[in-house]
């Protein structure tokens, strides 16, 4: 039977009847905010990280019930008025943008970790996004572009 329940997600609250057992991936999805993917579905690829009041969290081992209350920040909320985030910039500036797969989850991993720690060394970068795999390439760009906005602030 389905429930209805209510996600602040970006910002807005959306209401929504699901079924309980399903995810929060799976709920972002169907409401439209399709940055976050479904990699791996076990937790290990980090394709679908979003944060939950200010943690990185897989959002594909949370249910979505877990999920009311509490602060939801997908890709689709960091730019402000049509601007990038800084770290969004950076990213593009530093050539770190990969595929759309991992991308979306590694910004929000940078972006937990510089809300935490602004001034973080290198080896706390790569810890951050330690849980964000990408097979294709090395992390170099993406830890340099972190590294930048991180010198920045
Ligand atoms: S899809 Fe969630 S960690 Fe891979
Ligand atoms: S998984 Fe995105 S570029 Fe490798």
């Amino acid at each position: 039977m389905k429930q209805l329940i209510e996600l602040r997600v970006n910002g807005e609250v959306y209401e929504i009847a699901i079924q309980p057992w399903r995810t929060l991936l799976e709920v972002l999805r169907d409401i439209g905010l399709t940055g976050a993917k479904r990699g791996c579905d076990e937790g290990d690829c980090g394709a679908c990280t979003v944060i939950l009041d200010g943690k990185p969290v897989a959002s594909c081992l949370v249910l979505a019930i877990e999920a009311q209350g509490k602060d939801i920040l997908t890709i689709e909320g960091l730019a402000e008025d049509g601007q990038l985030h800084p770290i969004q910039s950076a990213f593009v500036e530093h050539g770190a943008i990969q595929c759309g797969f991992c991308t979306p989850g590694m910004i929000l991993s940078a972006k937990a970790l510089l809300d935490k720690n602004p001034r973080p060394t290198e080896e706390e970068v790569r810890k951050g996004i330690s849980g964000n795999l990408c097979r294709c390439t090395g992390y170099a760009k993406i830890v340099e572009a972190i590294m930048a906005v991180s010198q920045k602030s």
